[in-house]
């Protein structure tokens, strides 16, 4: 809304109804700005006294009327109706058309024998108060809506005669009560009601969109025996919706456990690989990083002991690296948990233009959170912001290098020597298994002799047989949670993927081999052994 618009209106509202509905209006048009918010008050009207006596039948219906309801009141019929929807100006519209068909009373005001104004009545006891409120009203309850006068007789009390009218009504001589609704905000109807005799009895409200919100009624309402039904349609497709969602992740959970891994075998027997796979993103696998700073760096002696680390670099090479996005997370994780280590990250990958959009290290933020959540830490450790962009600071990029490398062409060990920690995730399932054995064994071979290999991402039975014959121990610690992270990132029907991963399955042969990310050369300390117990 526009602020002087608001403004207005909240100063009208002042003069008219005083400071408190001013405050009332000004924080329910705030409220509209950001989301849908009604407050509706349910009123209502005991059968007066007078009427009684047609009730119980003792007074027959003409003595009654002249007490009060005059018989300038009738009941419309679908021609008359008809009629004044041609005319136009009245508000009739299909809509009040069908509520006739479907059974609900207009009651119409006569003065001289011209239509004057007119009342809707429900009386099914499940009025629809608007679109997506239908409520469940007390036995023995009418309900009053959609009331007009014609601008040319406003203000001789039509309505209040026709809502007096509608006791006179002998089909609804045994109903006591009639209710009807009215805008919290609405202060002038409010009182115009209050006037007609009718009462507050509770309050509805509404928060949510137009189409979908939340209704609460209040105690009172509830007491009263006010109800909210919901649509049967809208019940109906919602558990319909449910039972299709519960039976799909049935069906894809049963065939994921049993003919899951065999569908994917056939598959990847099968299936074109390509090296053009570049997803990534940061902060991928942060139980991983966990485990690096944890276990890891307690494998390769480096733990924050007395006496470890002493100056000793940690050195990473860091394989298919994409956009650096796990490089620099890396970097970032390393020096906010690990000051004191001195870190030395080389990140490599096939393509050149990748590698030059690492270097250059500047993301948008849509490519920095991949439309998912980055944790504030990472944003804050490793960016500086440029106009639209990300860019990351010296402190991270500091110990980041970046090169053009094959894992299955190049000779590695020649290149890059060997490193402590050695990285090759989410590439070697892009690869056919003949060349994925290679470049395992030749990212292997950069392993030093006490090290950590992270693999995350490669054909599960290659990994148990590969790490067999290389001797590498899997990392216990947190494996299945670091494994199912991994999986994050795959398609629930992953077995119709070659990228796809089977669920962790405990009957399958060497389970934290076939399913561990992180692999250990060399011996591991007491301390690591520790930890892979507690895991
Ligand atoms: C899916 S991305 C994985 C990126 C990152 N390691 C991660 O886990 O988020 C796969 C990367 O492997 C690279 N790649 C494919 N074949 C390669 C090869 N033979 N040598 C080096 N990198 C390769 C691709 O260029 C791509 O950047």
């Amino acid at each position: 809304m526009h602020p002087r618009f608001f403004l207005r209106t909240v100063a009208a509202t002042w003069r008219r109804h005083g400071l408190w509905a001013a405050c009332q209006v000004g924080l329910e048009q705030l409220l509209n700005g950001l989301m849908f918010f009604e407050r509706l008050h349910i009123i209502e009207m005991q059968r007066p006294q007078a009427f009684d006596a047609l009730a119980s039948g003792a007074a027959p219906a003409a003595a009654v009327m002249a007490a009060g309801a005059g018989p300038d009141t009738q009941v419309a019929d679908e021609a008359t109706l008809r009629r004044l929807q041609r005319e136009g100006g009245w508000g009739i519209d299909d809509t009040k058309l069908a509520l006739l068909r479907a059974g609900d009373t207009c009651l119409l005001s006569l003065v001289d024998g011209c239509i004057a104004g007119y009342t809707w009545v429900h009386t099914g006891g499940r009025p629809e108060i608007m679109p997506g409120l239908r409520l469940q009203l007390p036995a023995g309850a009418l309900y009053n809506f959609a009331g007009f006068t014609h601008p040319d007789f406003r203000g001789a009390g039509l309505q209040s005669r026709r809502h007096q009218s509608v006791w006179t009504q002998p089909a609804w001589a045994h109903l006591g009560h009639m209710l009807g609704y009215v805008k919290a905000t609405n202060f002038a109807s409010r009182q115009g009601q209050g006037r007609s005799g009718y009462r507050r009895i509770g309050s509805v409200v509404l928060v949510g969109s137009r189409q979908r919100f939340v209704a609460w009624l209040s105690p009172a309402l509830r007491r009263s025996g006010v109800r909210r039904l919901e649509e049967p349609s809208h019940i109906v497709s919602r558990a319909w919706a449910l039972l299709k969602r519960q039976a799909q992740a049935a069906w894809v959970g049963m065939l994921s456990h049993t003919l899951g891994p065999w569908l994917h075998s056939r598959l990847r027997r099968r299936s074109q690989r390509s090296d053009t796979h570049s997803y990534t993103c940061f902060h991928r696998a942060p139980t991983q990083l966990a485990a690096l700073t944890g276990p890891v760096l307690a494998h390769l002696g480096l733990d924050r002991v007395p006496g470890g680390a002493q100056g000793q670099p940690l050195r990473v090479l860091l394989y298919a690296c994409s956009n650096g996005a796990e490089a620099y997370t890396w970097s970032a994780w390393l020096a906010l948990q690990r000051p004191d280590l001195e870190v030395v990250i080389e990140a490599s990958d096939l393509s050149p233009e990748l590698i030059s959009r690492a270097r250059a290290g500047r993301y948008t933020w849509s490519e920095l959170t991949q439309d998912g959540e980055v944790p504030a830490w990472l944003v804050a450790q490793t960016f500086d912001r440029e106009g639209e962009d990300y860019v990351v600071n010296e402190r991270t990029r500091r110990r980041v290098s970046f090169s053009c490398a094959d894992i299955i062409r190049d000779d590695l060990r020649a290149r890059y020597g060997q490193a402590d920690v050695v990285v090759a995730q989410n590439v070697l399932f892009h690869l056919p298994p003949p060349l994925a054995r290679r470049a395992f064994d030749n990212v292997v071979r950069t392993l030093a002799p006490t090290a950590a290999l992270f693999i995350e991402g490669m054909d599960q039975d290659l990994r148990v047989s590969l790490t067999q014959a290389h001797e590498l121990q899997p990392l216990v610690w947190r494996s299945r949670e670091i494994y199912e992270e991994s999986r994050r990132h795959i398609p629930a029907r992953w077995w119709q993927f070659h990228y796809g991963a089977e669920p962790w399955l405990p009957f399958r042969r060497a389970p934290w081999r076939r399913y561990g990310t992180i692999f250990l050369k060399g011996p591991a300390p007491v301390s690591v052994r520790v930890l892979a117990l507690a895991a």
